[in-house]
């Protein structure tokens, strides 16, 4: 596995981010989690507009421009000589005296990134959604480092047999821990539109663009926990969960929505898997 802090390659364990840094003590940065495929990132430019968009909306000044984060990415890749692999690109506010305010504009931002090796599963046996609440904030559009919803309602979901978290917001049914999330329906997909509520995944925008050259409809639109009967098949998708299906979805006793009649096909989780 390749590290890389601030314009040196390290190893991933070697200690090198100081304590009074900002991603570490605040979770004050953004990320993007890159596919590399046959040694070429996968939807680099995309990935590249989104980082942007989440440092500004963050008011963290890039420390690079797009043109040599794109060159960084590419060494990175180089160094790495893996051509199936995962790429973690994380910028945050950077190193100062630990203090709410922002420190002053001589901090630049640190940047660090991991490559790790990752294959796709060819054949994917069709999984499992545990419908939770979502109980990240209303910015879940920026993709911070603050993953602590995320976590623990994947963590969950992972505890109970279910391989993802399906996320209700305002009673629609809105996306996945670490994934978007789609119905199918009348020959139709339907995904949450992309507004302040999911983060807007690049999987995601792929997946319309070949539906568009199918000529299969994309409706953005909230679907309500009470539609999930109604829907003839379900996926998700992201850069490292790539096209993921799923055959069923379960609630728990102790969680939101346990009453809600499950999804056609679907059983709940035997009780000795939900403890
Ligand atoms: N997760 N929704 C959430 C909450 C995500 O964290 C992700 C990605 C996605 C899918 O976005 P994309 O297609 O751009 O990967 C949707 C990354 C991979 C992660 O945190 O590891």
């Amino acid at each position: 596995i390749v590290g890389y802090y601030n314009g040196e390659f390290v190893t991933p364990d070697s200690g090198i981010v100081p304590l009074d840094e900002r991603g570490h003590q605040f979770g004050d940065g953004v990320y993007e989690v890159i596919r590399c495929y046959n040694g070429r990132p996968f939807l680099l430019d995309w990935h590249l507009d989104r980082l942007w968009m989440s440092l500004q909306a963050l008011r963290i000044v890039p420390p690079f421009t797009k043109d040599e984060c794109a060159s960084l990415i590419e060494r990175l890749i180089a160094e790495s000589r893996e051509p199936e692999s995962a790429i973690y690109l994380q910028v945050t506010r950077g190193s100062a005296v630990r203090n709410h305010l922002f420190p002053e504009p001589t901090v630049k931002a640190n940047v660090s990134a991991t490559v790790r090796p990752v294959t796709s599963q060819t054949s994917k046996a069709p999984g499992t959604l545990l419908m939770m609440a979502d109980e990240r904030w209303a910015n879940a559009w920026i993709k911070t480092i603050n993953l602590l919803p995320n976590i623990l309602a994947k963590q969950t979901a992972h505890d109970m047999g279910a391989d993802e978290a399906l996320l209700v917001r305002d009673g629609a049914m809105i996306e996945s821990a670490s994934s978007n999330l789609w119905f199918v329906r009348d020959n139709q997909l339907i995904t949450a539109p992309a507004d302040r509520y999911i983060l807007n995944g690049i999987t995601r925008r792929f997946v319309m663009e070949l539906a568009n050259q199918l000529g299969i409809v994309v409706r953005e639109s909230k679907l309500p926990v009470e539609e999930l009967t109604k829907v003839d098949g379900i996926f998700i998708t992201g850069t490292l969960t790539e096209v993921f299906p799923i055959q069923r979805v379960v609630t728990h006793p102790d969680l939101p929505y346990a009453s809600l009649p499950a999804v056609k096909g679907s059983e709940p989780l035997a009780a000795d898997k939900c403890q």
